[in-house]
C-alpha cells in the first residue's frame, strides 16, 4: 500500500518540477503536514491529488467549503511571505490544512488567527491541528469580515474564500508599514488572487494569479448578476458587476439572433497564457466589461461560440441592445486565432470595436507587465487615484492602471 509520505512527497516532487512551488520554507512545510488528518474520510489519492477538495456544498451543489488544491495552496503561502515570529490572520479556516502550513511557517515564537464562518467546521479544524501538533494556532468562529481586532496588528492577513471587497478590518489590522495582504478578488467579472503591500495613503498589488474560491460569506458577501444567454448544453450567461448597467431583456433578444464574426489575425498557441493578460487588459481599458461564462455541461468542448474559450469564460462588452465578446478558432494544429462575435443591431460596429482593441494588445501590450491594481479607502477623492479604470466598492476604490 502507498504511504501518505510516499504520496506526499510524489506530490511535493511534482509541484517543484513544474515550479508551482518555488520557495524552499513553502516545500518543507508541504512534505511535513499530513494532509490526511485534516481530511478524515477521504481517500489518500484524492487527500494527495494536485486537485480542491469540496468538503461542503449547499443545496444546489455549489462548492460553500473545500480543502483548496495544494498548488493553489503553495502560492498564495508564497504570496503571503509568513516567516518566523510572525502574526498572520487567515481568513476562511475549513478543514484547518492551510491554518497548520501557516503555523509551521511562522514557529513557535509566530501565532496564527484563523476565522471561520460555518460551525460545520470548527470542530474538525481544530481535531486536525491538534493532531498535527500545531499549538499556536487559534480558531475563531464568527465573520471573517471584522478581523480578529484584539489579536492585530498583523504581519500579513491571507483570505481564503472569493471577496468582492477589501474589509476595512482587513486594513485597519495590518501592521501599517508592512503588512501584506493575500486576497482573491472578483473585479469586472475576473477572478484573480492579488498579494497587497502597502504604499503611502494605499495598498499596491505586486503579484497575481488567476484563481476561483468558494465565495464568501456573512456581511462581505456580495452578488454578481448573471444574464442568461444560451440555454441547454451550451448554457452561458453574462457576469456582470452590479454597478454596471445592463438590460437584461434586450440583451437576450439581441442574443437570439445571428451574430457578426470578425476574426483578427491575431494568434496564440494553445494553453498560452498570454490570453489572461488580454483578459486584464481589457477588463481595464473597456468602459464595459464583463464576462460570458459556459455554465452548460459542455464547457470547453469544441467550436461553437465559446467552446474554445477557456473554462472560466472570455471578455465581453456591450451597449443597450447589443452585445460582443471575444472568442477562438483553431488555426492550424497547435495555433488559435482570436475573434469577436456581436449580437445585435450595433453589432458590426461593436465586434471592430473589440477587435480593434485586441489587435492593440497585440501590437502594443502583448507580453508587457500585468495592470497594476491599487486599492484606496472607500473616500479617496478621485484626485488622489492613480490614473486607471476604477472600481468602487462599500470599503475601497479599487483601480486598475
Ligand atoms: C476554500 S475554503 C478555505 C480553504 C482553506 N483555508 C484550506 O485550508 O484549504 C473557504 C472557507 O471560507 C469560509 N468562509 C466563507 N465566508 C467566510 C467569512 N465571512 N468569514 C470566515 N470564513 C468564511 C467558508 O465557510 C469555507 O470554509
Amino acid at each position: 500500500m502507498t504511504t501518505s509520505r510516499t504520496l506526499r512527497d510524489r506530490l511535493v516532487d511534482r509541484l517543484v518540477a513544474e515550479r508551482a512551488v518555488t520557495s524552499a520554507e513553502v516545500e518543507a512545510v508541504l512534505r511535513e503536514v499530513p494532509r490526511e488528518l485534516f481530511l478524515p474520510g477521504v481517500p489518500l489519492e484524492l487527500v494527495y491529488a494536485d486537485d480542491v477538495v469540496v468538503t461542503k456544498r449547499d443545496e444546489d451543489g455549489r462548492a460553500l467549503s473545500s480543502a483548496s488544491a495544494p498548488g493553489l495552496v503553495a502560492d498564495m503561502l508564497r504570496m503571503t511571505r509568513a516567516r518566523p515570529g510572525q502574526r498572520i490572520l487567515e481568513i476562511g479556516t475549513a478543514t484547518g490544512v492551510n491554518a497548520c502550513y501557516l503555523s509551521r511557517l511562522v514557529g513557535p515564537e509566530g501565532r496564527v488567527y484563523t476565522v471561520e464562518i460555518d460551525p460545520d467546521f470548527a470542530e474538525g479544524a481544530g481535531r486536525g491541528l491538534a493532531a498535527a501538533g500545531a499549538d499556536n494556532v487559534v480558531t475563531v468562529l464568527g465573520d471573517g469580515e471584522y478581523g480578529v481586532p484584539e489579536a492585530a496588528p498583523f504581519d500579513a492577513v491571507e483570505v481564503t474564500a472569493q471577496a468582492g471587497d477589501i474589509a476595512a478590518a482587513w486594513l485597519d489590522q495590518l501592521n501599517p508599514a508592512s503588512g501584506r495582504l493575500v486576497v482573491p478578488l472578483t473585479l469586472r467579472g475576473l477572478s484573480r488572487t492579488f498579494a497587497f503591500r502597502p504604499e503611502g495613503d494605499h495598498w499596491v498589488a505586486d503579484e497575481q494569479l488567476p484563481s476561483g474560491f468558494v465565495p464568501i460569506r456573512g456581511e462581505g458577501a456580495r452578488a454578481q448578476r448573471g444574464i442568461a444567454l444560451l440555454g441547454g448544453d451550451e448554457a452561458a450567461e453574462l457576469r456582470v458587476d452590479d454597478d454596471q448597467p445592463a438590460d437584461a431583456q434586450a440583451l437576450r433578444a439581441a442574443f437570439a439572433a445571428p451574430a457578426h464574426q470578425e476574426w483578427t489575425g491575431v494568434t496564440l498557441p494553445a494553453h498560452d497564457r498570454s490570453l489572461l493578460h488580454l483578459d486584464f487588459w481589457l477588463a481595464a481599458s473597456l468602459e464595459r466589461y464583463g464576462r460570458f461564462v459556459n455554465v452548460g455541461p459542455s464547457v470547453g468542448a469544441g467550436p461553437g461560440p465559446l467552446g474554445w474559450t477557456l473554462p472560466f469564460g472570455t471578455s465581453a462588452t456591450w451597449d443597450r441592445d447589443t452585445v460582443a465578446y471575444v472568442t477562438l478558432r483553431q488555426n492550424g494544429l497547435t495555433d488559435f486565432e482570436l475573434g469577436v462575435w456581436a449580437h445585435g443591431p450595433r453589432r458590426a460596429a461593436m465586434a471592430a470595436d473589440l477587435a480593434a482593441q485586441v489587435r492593440h494588445w497585440d501590437r502594443r501590450r502583448r507580453g508587457g507587465p500585468e495592470p497594476v491594481v491599487r486599492a484606496y479607502r472607500a473616500g479617496t477623492p478621485d484626485h488622489r487615484l492613480a490614473p486607471g479604470r476604477v472600481v468602487d466598492r462599500p470599503h475601497t476604490r479599487m483601480v486598475i492602471g
